[in-house]
């Protein structure tokens, strides 16, 4: 079996071939052995049968035991017709009273038809002669003219016959070898030829590299067998192509977010380096110094967040939590911003929502701090929540400049920022509707985003039912 496993396709449909090759022929071969077999022994047995019946005619005419005695040529003539025929005559006693070939050795006793019985095949029985030969005979009563009763027997040895078809079966196990080593060689030879095309499928993904990837398999020179193997792995191509471009950015992207504020710290701290300050001026210099420390460590938390995420490493503890109380507390909780900025929270809410209160908050609390940023003082934030049988929503919609259609593929993308002008400000990483998405789809829910210019732009939580 570990043999087989490591064989190569080739050799083991080669091997198949030849396995099928084999069977087949002997099959065939013992077949036709078979047949010829039994016809010539059916042709050996009419004869016996046409002897017998010739010889049972011959004592009919015969007028006595003692005629048989004094003339047997009659007998003898028809038995001479070739030298494997043994023909024996006895009285009822036993006695012998012609033998046509002695040397081929007396008769055992066999069972003997009746002299009005017409002889057929079933008569005929296989035996060995006393001279070791095997033979196949007949034996009758035969009636004389002068009503004495004898016995005949009819003998012919097989020893032609068996040489005939010894040689025959030696034929058979030779043209069968060479059948079958013909068939498994030129089978190796096609299934070789057969497998062109997945040596070709080969070279090609060997010359696909990480620089390389956006190279696919060619279908059209494939044969149609191995269509759906190329295109899976063309499809897995797509799929690897769009993750390495992804992480390839998502690095990129990492290290340019990382560099602003390590950029600021370091360029603070020199310029404060140059020259003696106050101690004001170093108390300053730190204050922005924990800034940045704390945008980097928001960063790298976020970031944590959503590697961990990404691979279900986070503990989840659904359990059903009151939409009224959590969209109020969340309200509360953003209170002090909100004044600050001159808007206002309202909430609108009934029923429960099945998921992790700690995960939903945070989630909530990236979308309402998005919502804080963006709307105009004097406007109005409003918190929905609406439960469903298959489900609850949640919805945060406020006012505001709204997010172009262009942006909104992409929104929920790491470090994507719809506005350019706040790229770089120390309270934009561009993680939260990422880490809000995440947080959606560890709970086999989605978010949803709906946006107008210069109108409402409100994001959906959609949660399944328990
Ligand atoms: N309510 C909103 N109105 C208008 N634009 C929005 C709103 N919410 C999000 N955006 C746009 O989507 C972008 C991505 O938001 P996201 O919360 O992912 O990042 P961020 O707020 O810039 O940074 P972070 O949340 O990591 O501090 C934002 O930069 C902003 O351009
Ligand atoms: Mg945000």
């Amino acid at each position: 079996m570990k043999l087989i496993q490591h064989m190569s396709l080739t050799s083991r449909i080669g091997l198949l071939f030849f396995l099928v090759a084999i069977l087949t022929f002997s099959a065939v071969g013992t077949y036709l052995y078979r047949s010829l077999f039994s016809q010539l022994e059916y042709r050996d047995d009419q004869e016996l049968i046409g002897k017998i019946t010739l010889m049972r005619h011959l004592a009919e005419e015969s007028a006595s035991i003692a005629a048989i005695r004094a003339n047997p040529h009659y007998f003898l003539d028809a038995a001479a017709s070739h030298d494997r025929l043994i023909v024996m005559l006895k009285e009822v006693d036993g006695k012998l009273i012609l033998h046509t070939n002695p040397d081929q050795g007396s008769l055992p006793v066999i069972s003997v038809l009746p002299a009005d019985m017409t002889a057929d095949q079933r008569a005929i029985t296989l035996l060995w002669t006393s001279s070791g030969l095997a033979a196949r005979a007949i034996a009758s009563k035969g009636k004389l003219n002068s009503g004495e009763q004898i016995l005949i027997v009819v003998a012919r040895t097989a020893s032609d016959r068996m040489e005939l078809l010894k040689a025959y079966r030696i034929e058979v196990w030779i043209a069968a070898l060479v059948g079958t080593l013909l068939v498994a060689f030129s089978g190796y030879l096609l299934v070789r030829r057969g497998l062109r095309p997945l040596r070709l499928i080969a070279a090609q993904a060997r010359s696909i590299t990480a620089h390389r990837l956006d190279k696919r398999l060619d279908i059209a020179s494939t044969p149609q067998e191995l269509h759906d193997m190329v295109q899976a792995f063309n499809a897995m191509l797509d799929r690897l192509d769009s993750s390495f471009q992804r992480l390839s950015q998502f690095s990129a992207d990492l290290a340019h977010d990382l560099r602003t504020p390590i950029n600021n710290l370091m360029v603070q701290t020199q310029v404060a380096l140059v020259q003696a300050r106050s101690v004001e001026d170093y108390q300053a210099l730190l204050i922005s110094n924990v800034e940045e420390y704390e945008r980097l460590a928001r960063m790298v938390e976020s970031m944590l967040f959503l590697a961990r995420a990404e691979h279900t490493h986070v503990v989840m503890n659904k359990s059903p939590v009151s939409l009224p109380e959590e969209l109020q507390r969340i309200a509360d909780y953003f209170e002090g911003l909100a004044e600050e900025t001159g808007v206002r929270i309202v909430v609108h809410a009934q029923g429960k929502v099945y998921a992790d209160a700690i995960l939903l908050r945070r989630a909530l609390g990236n979308l309402v701090a998005n919502a804080i940023r963006y709307t105009p003082a004097g406007e109005v934030i409003s918190l929905h929540g609406e439960t469903r049988i298959d489900g609850a929503t949640i919805r945060i919609v406020n006012p505001g400049p709204g997010i172009a259609s262009e942006h909104i593929p992409h929104l929920f993308e790491r470090f994507y920022r719809a506005d350019a002008a706040r790229t770089n400000t120390a309270s934009s990483a561009g993680l939260g509707l990422a880490i809000v998405q995440s947080i959606m789809v560890l709970h086999g829910g989605k978010v949803a985003v709906r946006s107008a210019k210069d109108g409402l732009t409100v994001f959906s939580l959609i949660f399944p039912a328990k």
